[in-house]
Formats: structure tokens, sequence, C-alpha cells
């Protein structure tokens, strides 16, 4: 007895529909069929997947055709940033504004085909990375990811809002590529993007096949609201983004350049080559820094680009002398050369900084110039991947049997803790397989040619699956093969000859329990449609209750993700005033001394004489109320010396009045202005801004959760009597951790003028939005400007606007205060602008940590006090300038370029 096909037909579709209806309960992208996960559709070989999608699209800015991710890996869970954190204003914010989560597996792959016919093997591979809050749990995850076998990047955010964008040259020397998220314990990994761009073999090849991973991609002496260079401009696809380096001035061509016409072999967009930096004057020298915190154990490859442009160099010499950390690269003197890329390139190893000086040369009738740079990484490759033949055969077993192992993806054997359950390897230096363990997965089917591939194999366990047909006669010619159990299964037929001639030789053979197989004699066939009906059916009851399951676990998980998340606030121990000791202290609110965000401010004198800063909570608003908490829970908590500090507060019925200590001189706005009785000196400027970058690195940096400030100005940096500058005005202020919710203040923050544009039109602010305001700060005590100034009735000029142009033409004199009547040294103010100039790029991913502002800052007071020493000492012998005192300085993260970390 059979039973009837309809019933058979009955239960798939039954199963069918439960296994959609459970990818639409949890909106995931689930194991679409393994068949299709490795096709590329991409007819041009280039790849671009926007993580998280459900269908392809082209970008109608760029014209990239984005796939999904489901053509290259089939596990993960699509997403789309909650809306009050998805990016509007960006040139890439459509693909970052979806990711692919995976919280399953210790190791999930992207494998990118790569097309060989006709093409270099060289890559350019980059990835894009931003949490924003995804999954609504207000924690950062950190997670290693893998080009191939080796270690590429670890990826850590700095906070909620920020992202990350890593980039490599990549030479394949396997068919495939796959670039792997490995979970390190730390949170679920993701990833917003995807993309593999052609190189040409000529390109970025200094030595072997090592990945170049890129630290900088600079282009120099572009405008400065440009957010970078890219497709289609650049034709591999690369990201060019903007440095100002100080002591230059920039040039550039309005002809146009052919970029394809020209000699240019690293095909640099004739955007980059249209404009350059030049040095200020025949002696002077053109200076970049590259990263002081440079990890020494890596070689770096450092490409410079020179293009000739200038029409007097047809006529005029240009001769320069190129050194790395003072030792000069070049063997001879370098004339860039007219109308063509010269693109000089060399290796540096062992250095935790680099310094590159470019100068013209006594013989040069024309200054030091320079149009781009590159700083890459090289990436150390200890680990050799799987010998390719074994690779091929069991990623063909994988699709035959659709064998849906979690930890089956990315390279079978290697890194050693993510060999594919059920293999054991060799430890050849290209590992092979030489054990597979396939026993009790359902296997169905005939036993497939692909395993006749694993020519190293010593034992494979078939045991207990459904496999029918005949034993296979490649078992015999498997030269190392010891082991074979085949039993519990449906085969038939009899032994292969050839097979039974290794039995009790070299071949350990387990046949029991497959009641159609032939071990003696004449054999004659046995049809029994029962069992097989049956087992079908059988299997389907068990998918059927694993899919049940399946959907409930994850209900079950959902509702406990949706339990919102609130961490303890570590409760006052500050002074309480009643309203009368409040009366009392400020004389009955006598002597106003300013306006805060949310009230009257006044100045009072506690009964130890010292005097405090009275602010008072206006009765009319509801937000400052909230405020008023806000700063007094921060302030409470957080301490240090250049944040002012909270002496008590008064929260009495109506009145709500914080205590502060008070700052004499009051703030660095009023300090900076044109009303001052009092120019601030440089020293004095610098020292300020080593405070305040101190104040706001310690909110970043030194509070768990670290804090936003988001209203960072000059009118909340405050000065006490010994010129020591604080930050105050917490009311705005974000602790991240603590926030129990995802809404982000949809009321506007921040004052007009220190706005991050990145985040302006959505009010999502973050440490880097932080960092934008700092830069701006910078930029008032270096001008003596105020960061949006009246310029005629009804129209406003924000300082970047008056400065912007000013970069360029070299003169620090234009845009340095005037009423410091040059009492400062020039290249301390060249490197204060290059700090302020790195902390305002358009582009969040652009700016430095403040930790990094903070030692930078230092450094650059560390020179004008060397040099006020050195002049002073000058005075007296008339030593030139020591130059190697310029040596303690660095500006690393100016350098440090686009990529964050
Ligand atoms: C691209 O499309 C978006 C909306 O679909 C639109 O806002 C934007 O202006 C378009 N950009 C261009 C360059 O067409
Ligand atoms: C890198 O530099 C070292 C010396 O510093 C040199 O021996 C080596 O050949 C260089 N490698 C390449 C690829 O240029
Ligand atoms: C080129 O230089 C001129 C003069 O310095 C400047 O006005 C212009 O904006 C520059 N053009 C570009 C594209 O940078
Ligand atoms: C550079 O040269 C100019 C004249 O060409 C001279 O005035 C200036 O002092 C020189 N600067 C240095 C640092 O030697
Ligand atoms: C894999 O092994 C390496 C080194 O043996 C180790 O550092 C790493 O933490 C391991 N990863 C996992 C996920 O176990
Ligand atoms: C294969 O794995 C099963 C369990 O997964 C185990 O019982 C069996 O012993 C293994 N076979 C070999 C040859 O190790
Ligand atoms: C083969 O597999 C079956 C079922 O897993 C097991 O009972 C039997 O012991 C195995 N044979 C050998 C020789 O290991
Ligand atoms: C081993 O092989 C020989 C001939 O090849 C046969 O006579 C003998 O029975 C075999 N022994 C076993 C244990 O299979």
């Amino acid at each position: 007895m059979s039973a009837p096909k309809w019933m058979v037909q009955l239960l798939l579709v039954i199963f069918i529909a439960l296994l959609s209806s459970s990818l639409v309960a949890s909106h995931t992208i689930h194991n679409e069929s393994p068949h299709r996960k490795l096709a590329s559709p991409a007819d041009s070989g280039y790849i671009s997947i926007d993580c998280g999608i459900n269908e392809a699209y082209t970008d109608n800015e760029s014209n990239i055709w984005y796939q999904p991710d489901s053509n290259f890996i089939e596990t993960g869970q699509n997403h789309i940033l909650p809306s009050q954190y998805t990016f509007d204003q960006h040139h890439i914010s459509k693909q970052l504004n979806t990711l692919r989560s995976f919280p399953d597996g210790d190791r999930n792959c992207y494998t990118l085909i790569t097309p060989k016919q006709g093409r270099s093997n060289k890559y350019l591979i980059r990835a894009f990375f931003a949490y924003r809050n995804y999954d609504l749990k207000n924690t950062t995850p950190a997670f290693d990811v893998y080009l191939g076998v080796n270690h590429w990047k670890t990826i850590e955010f700095e906070d909620v809002l920020s992202y990350f964008l890593i980039d490599v040259v990549y030479v394949a020397v396997t068919d495939t590529i796959s670039v792997c998220l490995v979970n390190i314990g730390k949170g679920v990994p993701f990833i917003s993007s995807l993309e593999l761009w052609f190189l040409s073999d000529s390109t970025y090849s200094i030595s072997s096949l090592l990945p170049q991973d890129v630290m900088t991609r600079s282009n120099l002496g572009m405008s400065q609201d440009t957010v970078f260079i890219r497709y289609k401009d650049d034709t591999y696809g690369r990201l060019w983004f903007n440095r100002f380096i100080g002591n230059s001035k920039t040039i550039n061509t309005s002809s146009a350049i052919d970029a394809n016409g020209i000699q240019n072999t690293y095909k640099l967009p004739s955007q980059v080559l249209k404009t350059a930096i030049q040095s200020l004057s025949l002696n002077s020298s053109l200076e970049i820094y590259f990263d002081k915190n440079t990890d020494k154990s890596y070689e770096y490859y450092v490409y410079l680009y020179f293009f000739e442009f200038e029409e007097q160099a047809r006529t005029q010499k240009r001769i320069m002398d190129i050194t790395f950390n003072d030792v000069t690269i070049l063997t001879q003197l370098f004339t860039p050369q007219y109308m063509k890329v010269v693109t000089i390139v060399r290796n540096i190893t062992k250095v935790d900084q680099l310094r590159i000086l470019i100068k013209s040369t006594p013989e040069s009738d024309l200054p030091a110039m320079i149009n781009a740079f590159e700083v890459y990484r090289v990436l150390h490759q200890p680990n050799s991947p799987t010998y390719q033949e074994d690779v091929d055969a069991i990623w063909s077993i994988k699709r035959v049997y659709e064998i849906p192992r979690i930890n089956w993806q990315g390279d079978p054997c290697i890194p050693t803790n993510f060999t594919w359950e059920g293999l054991t390897c060799s430890s050849d230096s290209n590992p092979r397989i030489i054990s597979l363990n396939l026993s009790a997965r359902r296997l169905t089917g005939e036993i497939d040619a692909s395993f006749s591939g694993l020519t190293k194999l010593e034992s494979l366990d078939l045991s207990n699956n459904k496999l029918t047909g005949k034993i296979p006669e490649f078992f015999s010619e498997l030269p190392s093969l010891k082991f074979l159990n085949l039993s519990g299964n449906q085969l038939t037929g009899s032994i292969p000859k050839s097979l039974k001639q290794k039995l009790n030789t070299t071949l350990l053979l387990s046949l029991e329990g497959n009641p159609g197989l032939c071990l003696t004699g004449s054999c004659e066939k046995k049809k029994s449609l029962v069992p097989i009906i049956a087992s079908i059916a059988a299997s389907i009851v068990v998918l059927v209750t694993i899919v049940v399951i399946y959907v409930m676990v994850r209900r079950i998980k959902r509702k406990k993700q949706g339990v919102s998340k609130k961490d303890g606030q570590k409760k006052s121990k500050n002074q309480v005033f009643s309203y009368s000791q409040v009366t009392r202290i400020t004389s009955n609110f006598k002597t106003v001394i300013g306006k805060g965000g949310f009230g009257e401010v006044y100045l009072g004198t506690l009964r130890d004489g010292r005097e405090v800063a009275v602010k008072l909570l206006s009765q009319t608003s509801n937000q400052g109320y909230k405020e008023f908490h806000s700063e007094a829970d921060l302030l409470t908590i957080v301490h240090h010396r250049n944040l002012v500090s909270l002496v008590g507060y008064c929260d009495e019925g109506d009145v709500k009045a914080l205590i502060y200590e008070y700052m004499t001189k009051g703030n660095l706005q009023q300090l900076l202005s044109d009303k001052s009785p009092n120019v601030l000196k440089w020293s004095e400027r610098l020292q300020i801004a080593v405070d305040a970058a101190h104040g706001l690195d310690y909110l970043h940096n030194g509070c768990k959760p670290p804090i936003v400030h988001r209203d960072l100005k000059t009118a909340n940096i405050l000065l006490n009597g010994n010129m020591q500058a604080k930050i105050s005005d917490f009311g705005l202020s974000r602790a991240f951790a603590n926030e129990n919710d995802t809404h982000v203040s949809t009321v506007p923050a921040g004052t007009l003028g220190y706005l991050d544009p990145e985040f302006y039109s959505s009010g999502n602010l973050n440490k880097k939005s932080d960092v934008y305001s700092f830069g701006i700060i910078l930029l008032e005590l270096i001008t003596g400007q105020p960061a949006i100034k009246a310029a005629s009735p009804g129209s406003v000029t924000h300082i970047l606007q008056w400065v912007n142009p000013k970069l360029g033409n070299g003169d620090i004199k234009s845009i340095v205060d005037p009423r410091l009547k040059a009492q400062y040294n020039t290249s301390s103010a060249w490197k204060l602008l290059e700090i302020a100039m790195s902390c305002i790029p358009p582009t969040a991913i652009q700016r430095p940590d403040m930790s990094r502002v903070v030692n930078e800052l230092k450094d650059c007071l560390a020179l004008e006090i060397s040099i006020e020493r050195t002049e002073s000492s000058r005075r007296k012998s008339s030593n030139s300038l020591d130059m190697s005192s310029l040596n303690s300085f660095q500006i690393e993260s100016v350098i440090r370029g686009p990529y964050a970390r």
C-alpha cells in the first residue's frame, strides 16, 4: 500500500506555507535556495551590495547598481534604521540606512565571485558599518572582519551614531573572496554595505600579494566644502577625502584635464589632479604628518602623487627633495612632469609616526608641491586558505545536499577555530580536508561525485541518512580513504568490485542497515515506495515542528528584546539648598551676571566667602525643567577640572536653581568679542583650547556611558581667575545609554553656527558633532571672529564662509585675529588651523576623536612654548631656529584621514 500522492503534496504545501509565514513574521530573509546564492548577476563583475535591502536598485546619484545580500550570503537578518536615525543628506545615505545583522553563528561570510576573464585579480573592497540603534538596544557591538582567512579589522564604534568605513586593495588568490564577520563575544556583528571594484594590475603593485588596508586617501587643495570625490569621477571607485595642510597654499588649474588622455597609471580623477598644495616660499617645506600612534608591527606603503599643471613650470624648474622622518627617499632629485602624473611609492617599517617633508632644492625656481597621497597598512597574512580543489569539492557537496549549517561559511578549514563542523583538516600550508562526517544530516539523493574531489580524504561518515542509489566506484580511487561508513541509508545495488578489493587491506567499510543493498550473489530489485513516502512525511513533520519552534523562539526573543533597558542613575551627594538660603546667598537676587539657557544667572556668596553663580530656572518653560534635571544629574556624576563644578542645587516647589563655582573671568565669547577690553594672547588661546579639549575628552572618553555635550560654544566655555577654562551648560547633554528609548530629541538642539551639518536636519548629535562644534570654537580662537556674524541686515555669515576662501591663499596673517598684532608664531598658528580644520569636515567619519585632538593641541602648545623659549634665548645668542624642535610636534589626526580609528 502506498500513500496517495496528493497527501504528500498537501503536506508540502502546508510546510511551504508555514515556512513563508514564518519569514513574513520575523521580517528576515532566510535561507533562500542555496543554489542561487553564488550567482552574481552583475554582468560587469563589479559588486555593490546594499546590505539589508530586498530588491536591487540603481542609485540615482552614482548610477551604481546595488544588489541585496541574498545573492552572496545565506544567513543573517535584514534591518532598516529607525526613522529618527536615518541619514538623509549624505551621498551614501541610502546605502547606510539598511543593514544585515548576524545574531547566529560565530562567523558569517559574504562570498564574492571574482570573474576572471580578461581582468586583473586586483580589487578594491570596501565596507561601511552604521549601527545607529537599528536593534533599539542602544548598545554598539564590536566584532572582527576577516578578508578571506585573515583578520582585516576590528570594528568598534565610538558611540551609537558613529559609523565606520574600511577599504582595502586586495589581490585574490582564490576564485572567490570571502568577507567574514566574526562574533568576538561583544555583540551581534552587522554590515551596511559591501563593494568590490576592479583595479588594474599596474596599480598599487609595490610588492607581492599582500592586502593593503587604506589608512588615508587624501586629495590636497580641494575646496573645503566638497564632501569627497568618488565614482564616477574615480573609475576605480575610490573615495578621496579633502585634507587641509597648514603652511601651504592651494593651487589649481582651470584647464580641462582629460584623466584618460594623459600618463596616469593610477587613474587619478581629474578633480584630484586639478588641485594641489604648494609651499609658501622656496625655502619652506610642505609637512605632512601621519598618525603618531602608528602600529610599529606593520609595514606601511606611501603613495605620493604629483601632477605639474602650472604653465610656468614649462620654462622654470621645480626640483624637490622628499624625506620620510628626515631620511631622503629619493636617489636623485625629483621634478614633476608637465601634464603627466608621477607617482612615488615607498614602504616604511617599524615607525610609530611618519613625517613627510617635501621641499624645493636650492636650484629650484618654484616651490615644493604635491597633489594627493595615500597611506596603506600592509595586512599580516599568517593563514593560507584551504587547498582550492578541496574548497571547490566541499562547496559543491554543500550545494548538492543543501546543507544549511550555520558554520559552513567561508574557508572550510581556516582559521582553525572556525573549521566547518564535521570536518578535520591537515596542517599543511594549504590545509587539506582529511575527514568528513555527515552522519545523520538528512542527506537525500544519490552519493554525489563531488566527494571524489576530496582527494586527501581518509575518513567519510555518511551513515544514518536517506541516501539512495548505488555505491559509486570513485571511492576506490580516493588513495587515502581508510574509513567509509554508509550504514543506515537506502542504498541499492551491489558493492563495486574495485571497492571490494580494498576492503581487507586498507579500507574499513560499514554498510549495515541498507536493506536494499545486495551484499552477495545475484541481486534482484525490490520495489518499496512506502518507506520512502513515510520517511518524507516523517521528515516534513520534523521540519514543520522545527519551523514552529523556530517561530515561537523568535517571538519570545523579540518580546524580550522589546523590554527597554534602564540604567540606574547614581544619586546626588551635592549640597541641597532651600529657597531662603538661595535668597540669602544671592542677596535677594541682586546681581545678574548672565543669562543661561533656561533663566538668569545671579552672583552669590556662600557662608565661607566662596563666590558662586546661581542659575535660576525660569518658571515658564517645561523644557527647561527637563534640562534642569539633566544638568543636575550629570553634574553630580561628572567631575573634572575642566568642567564647571556644581556646588549644590535647590529644588523647592516652583523654585529650581543650580549653584556653581563662580568663574570670575566670564565666558570665552565675551573675552573674544570686540567689546572685551583685553585681547587674549596667543598662548592664552592655546591654553584655553587645551583646557576645553580636556574637558570634552573627559565627557566623551572618560565617562561611561559617554556624554555628548550637544551645545558646545564659546558662550559655554567659562574662565576662572587663573584663566583656566571649564566647559559649562550641560542642559542639552545626553548620556547615551541613559536614553531609555530611541527618541532623539526632536527639539532643535545646539546653537546656530556650531551645529554639525551632517546631523543638522535630523537633530541627531553624537560625539563627532561635538568635535565639529569644537573645531568652530578653535576657529573663533584663531580668528577672533564669532561663529555667526551679521553680514548685512537680514543675512549672516558663518565663520567657515569667512575662513574657507582664505585657506588656500597661504596667508596665515589674513586669518589670525588682527588684534594679536602678529604676536604669535606662524607655525603654531598654522598647526592650530590644521587642527581646527581637521575637526570640521562635512562628514563625521573624517573627524578625529577628542583624545587625538587633545594630544595635538598639547603638542601645539608645547611648540609655542618651545618657540617662545628659543626666541628669548635667540635674543641672547643669534642661533637660528632649531627645526628639530618640530619633531615633538605631530598632527596625526589631520593626517589620519577619513577612516575612523
Ligand atoms: C535621487 O532620488 C531621491 C529620492 O528618490 C531624490 O530625493 C534625489 O533628489 C535624487 N537625486 C538625483 C541626483 O536625482
Ligand atoms: C621595504 O623597505 C625595506 C627597507 O626599509 C626594503 O628592504 C624592502 O625591500 C622594501 N620592500 C619593498 C616591497 O619595497
Ligand atoms: C582655483 O584657484 C582660484 C584662485 O586661487 C580660486 O578662486 C578658485 O576657487 C579655485 N578653484 C577651485 C576649483 O578650487
Ligand atoms: C626664506 O627666504 C626669504 C627670502 O626668499 C627670507 O626672507 C626668509 O627669511 C627665509 N626664511 C627662512 C626660514 O630661511
Ligand atoms: C580563534 O583563535 C584565535 C587565536 O587562536 C583567538 O584569538 C580567537 O579569539 C578565536 N576566536 C574565537 C571566536 O574563538
Ligand atoms: C560522526 O558524528 C556522529 C555524531 O555527530 C558520531 O556519532 C560519529 O561517531 C562520527 N563519526 C566518526 C567517524 O567520527
Ligand atoms: C557506522 O555508523 C553506524 C551508525 O552511526 C554505527 O552504528 C557504526 O558503528 C558505524 N561503523 C563504524 C565501523 O564505526
Ligand atoms: C580478504 O581478502 C581475501 C582475498 O582478497 C579473502 O579471501 C578474505 O576472505 C578477505 N578477508 C576478509 C576478512 O574480508
